[in-house]
């Protein structure tokens, strides 16, 4: 059926799409190691362990990485800024009230809301915008959950990337330049951005017309109390912050515009991120040995993601490959294009996100995101980079087959409000004129159940239990002020 659509689709011969060599420089194809034909092994655990020695799994994604504990000074102070809303422009957002601990890292919305809020504290389901407008930032939150875990590239359409030669580009330099100014890791020159977003958190009348490096230092010096900004916080509020700081940094008499400055604040923040490690799931323990660490449709579920398309699987790590579910590269899957779309620099403002081309100028990138890890999908969603599906199953079933999923997608599951999914399948047709990078085949409901029971096994116990996830969240202000107290749609503390 999705045949004839598309053809329609070949037909609109649409942005040059149609000639775009499979691969690129930056797309390294993966190879079926030699396996086990499916059948040849009626053992489930004996083909399973099989793939797992041929793709290298080990079952620890953390391995050389050393993240910080969250009881660390730095990361202790990072968690406060990042539940501050004295980092929002208007004093009106903070980094918690999109990523937050209880949602996943996320904000359970398919298109984050960050200023313009009716109810700034209200976070997931319930939040909305005030006056009902369209949400402006035109893609879903991903989880903070093992960021420090991205070795290559941050963000959606990767535009903070670490370079072979050692640096970080950023949106701050031209693609593909170091900024001398990234920081120490990827994780750290992201936490650099937010602040100077006006959907996200800076607004429009904060220093309008300011740079990105200026909005960040009178930040500083609002939290520290000096310079241009002096006054915007109480004195025992800054005397808070001096104090936290003092702290973290272990100097004593260090002074607020030497201590308080944009790089220690966005070093704190990314200390504390970086602490969010969720690894210890039960498909980490089967990979390490324990054959009872995950249910038989989990297995099942695990020998179709392994298999090669067509061989009694869907190759899904050819692209959610590694002990972190993901090769960092970027790829066109036909997700349907819901939202306002993201316009960059002379792009055509047609409403549509073109990803990764946004960033390299290639068209050879359109319309291709970053694969995402599969760590805790089960709380991460809505899923797809604009958070289009809002059941797993949903995305699950675009993932085997994403013609007929794609073309066939119900936006009635979008509950969100005003999400613009307007000529939908004008837009699915112009997408899918470019090459769309998964393969599609027939799969069973059967199919689909235990691919969920095995993505449900990538889940660490810990991020859905409040107890555990407790030393992530500051219990009150401590004399900060402005501290975000989430609640829940229905007005609760989360
Ligand atoms: C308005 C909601 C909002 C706020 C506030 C916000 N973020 Fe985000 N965050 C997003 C969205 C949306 C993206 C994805 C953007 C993209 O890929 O283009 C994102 C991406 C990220 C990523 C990259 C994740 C990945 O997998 O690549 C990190 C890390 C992150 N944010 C941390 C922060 C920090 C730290 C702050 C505060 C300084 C913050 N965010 C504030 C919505 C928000
Ligand atoms: C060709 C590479 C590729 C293959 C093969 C692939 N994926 Fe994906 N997957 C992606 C990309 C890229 C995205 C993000 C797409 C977007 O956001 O627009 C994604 C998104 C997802 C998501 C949503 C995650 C999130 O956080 O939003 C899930 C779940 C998923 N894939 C599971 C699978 C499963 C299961 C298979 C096999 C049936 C599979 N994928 C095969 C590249 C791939």
């Amino acid at each position: 059926m999705w045949k004839s659509i598309l053809t329609v689709g070949m037909a609109l011969t649409l942005g040059g799409c149609l000639d775009i060599p499979e691969q690129t420089s930056e797309t390294t194809r993966w190879q079926n190691p030699p396996l086990p034909g499916p059948g040849n092994s009626p053992d489930a655990d004996t083909e399973l362990r099989t793939l797992i020695s041929a793709f290298k799994l080990t079952g620890d994604p953390v391995r050389e990485i050393q993240p910080p504990a969250i009881t660390s000074p730095k990361a202790r102070l990072g968690m406060k800024l990042f539940f501050s809303r004295a980092l929002g422009g208007d004093m009106d957002v903070a980094c918690a009230s999109c990523h937050h601990p209880l949602l996943g890292g996320g904000d359970e919305l398919s298109l984050s809301i960050g200023v313009g809020a009716r109810n700034l504290e209200i976070l997931g389901h319930g939040r909305k915008t005030a006056n009902r407008e369209p949400p402006q930032v035109p893609r879903n939150a991903p989880t903070t959950f093992n960021i420090a875990l991205w070795q290559q590239h941050i963000f959606h359409d990767g535009r903070i990337a670490a370079l072979a030669d050692g640096g970080i580009t950023t949106p701050d330099v031209p693609w593909p330049q170091p900024d001398p100014e990234a920081g120490r890791n990827l994780v750290q020159a992201q936490a650099r951005f937010p602040l100077t977003s006006s959907h996200e958190m800076r607004g429009e009348n904060f220093d309008p017309d300011g740079t990105n490096q200026s909005c960040r230092r009178l930040i500083a010096e609002r939290l520290g109390g000096y310079g241009s900004r002096q006054g915007e916080l109480s004195s025992r509020e800054t005397a808070y912050w001096l104090e936290q700081f003092r702290n973290a940094w272990n100097t004593p008499d260090g002074l607020p515009n030497t201590l308080i400055t944009e790089q220690n604040i966005s070093i704190a923040l990314s200390e504390y991120e970086r602490s969010q490690v969720f690894v210890a799931n039960p498909w980490s323990a089967y990979v390490q040995g324990d054959n009872a660490a995950i249910s038989e449709q989990a297995k099942k579920g695990a020998l179709l993601f392994y298999r090669p398309a067509g061989s009694g699987g869907y190759g899904c790590v050819n692209c959610h490959s590694g002990d972190f579910f993901t090769d960092e590269q970027f790829y066109h899957t036909l997700m349907p294009p819901v939202g306002p779309g993201k316009q960059v620099g002379n792009m055509p403002d047609d409403g549509l996100d073109r990803g990764r081309e946004l960033v390299t100028g290639k068209s050879v990138d359109r319309f291709r995101f970053r694969t995402p890890s599969l760590l805790n999908v089960e709380v991460t969603g809505p899923w797809g980079h604009n958070g289009a599906y809002t059941t797993l199953a949903g995305v699950i079933r675009h993932m085997m087959d994403p013609f007929l999923n794609g073309l066939n997608y119900d936006r009635k599951q979008v509950l969100q409000q005003n999400i613009q999914s307007d000529e939908l399948q004008e837009r699915m047709r112009y997408i899918l004129a470019c090459d769309v990078q998964l393969p599609g085949q027939d799969y069973s409901g059967e199919d689909v159940q235990h691919m969920l029971a095995f993505l449900l096994s990538l889940t660490d116990p810990c991020v859905k239990d409040k107890a555990c996830m407790a030393p992530w969240i500051p219990a009150d202000d401590g004399g900060s002020g402005l501290h975000l107290q989430a609640r829940g749609p229905d007005g609760r503390p989360l």
